[in-house]
């Protein structure tokens, strides 16, 4: 790999940036200052010192975030803020996107991932990786809606949805519930609702297969993940 694209993609700086490190020769490797930045590099192998620091070798990047409202889902948008604008600079630039997409209003568990692979797998249907709602639905949510999300919905479409779990938290003018789906149509948890005669009011994803949403993040922010987290996101798509 060329230099310059290590440590570009390890979030040393921009291309320009990383490309004047080594010509004014803050980078080394293996112990000799290079001053090209086109010079072959072998990923995981070489020592490469950056302004002092070891630069560590890492082929793939996988943040969770706690996504809030307001903010879309893409890797680009000519209007509005996407996710990949709350990451630092950096995690940008280095082919990172979320895994499927929440809705403008929905907050919560969202992964992002250079990982092609792995990302595909989760978003698979064959894999049927169940997703983990909060939602708080207008109205009072009954047994027989409980009964419905089992034998999987009918949407407006006409589409009829895989069987889903819902649980009911609490009942009244405003219900509490949690929902697991395995698939991720587009709006499908308000979809479903709607199907039942009830509007969602607030989403908020809380886990995916196993990885469940840290709660010491808050709307906004995001983390790592550890590698035991995401040993266990693998292990469901296998
Ligand atoms: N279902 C929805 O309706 N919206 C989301 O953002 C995710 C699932």
């Amino acid at each position: 790999m060329r230099l310059e694209r290590l440590l570009a993609n390890m979030g040393c700086g921009t291309r320009k940036e990383v490309k004047l490190l080594i010509k004014s020769g803050k980078v080394a490797v293996n112990g000799k200052i290079l001053r090209d930045p086109g010079a072959q590099v072998i990923p995981g192998q070489d020592q490469i010192v950056c302004n002092g620091q070891a630069v560590e070798y890492r082929k793939y990047i996988y943040l969770m975030m706690n996504k809030p409202a307001g903010v879309i889902s893409a890797t680009e948008d000519a209007k509005d803020r996407t996710v990949l604008d709350l990451l630092d600079p950096q995690y940008r630039h280095k082919g990172i996107f979320p895994v499927g997409r929440l809705d403008k209003d929905t907050e919560g568990l969202l992964l992002l991932t250079n990982d092609g692979p792995l990302g595909h797998r989760l978003l698979s249907p064959k894999k049927k990786v169940f997703k983990t709602y909060y939602a708080r639905v207008q109205g009072q949510v009954t047994a027989a809606d409980r009964e419905a999300f089992r034998n999987g919905i009918v949407l407006d479409d006409g589409y009829r949805t895989l069987p889903g779990d819902l649980n009911i938290l609490s009942e009244g003018p405003i219900s509490e519930v949690e929902v697991m789906i395995c698939e991720g149509k587009y709006h499908q948890v308000k979809r479903m609702f709607l199907a039942l005669g009830k509007q969602v009011l607030y989403l908020k994803r809380v886990a995916m297969g196993d990885l469940v949403l840290d709660p010491r993040l808050r709307p906004g922010e995001y983390r790592e993940l550890e590698s035991e987290e995401i040993q266990r996101l693998t292990a469901v798509t296998e």
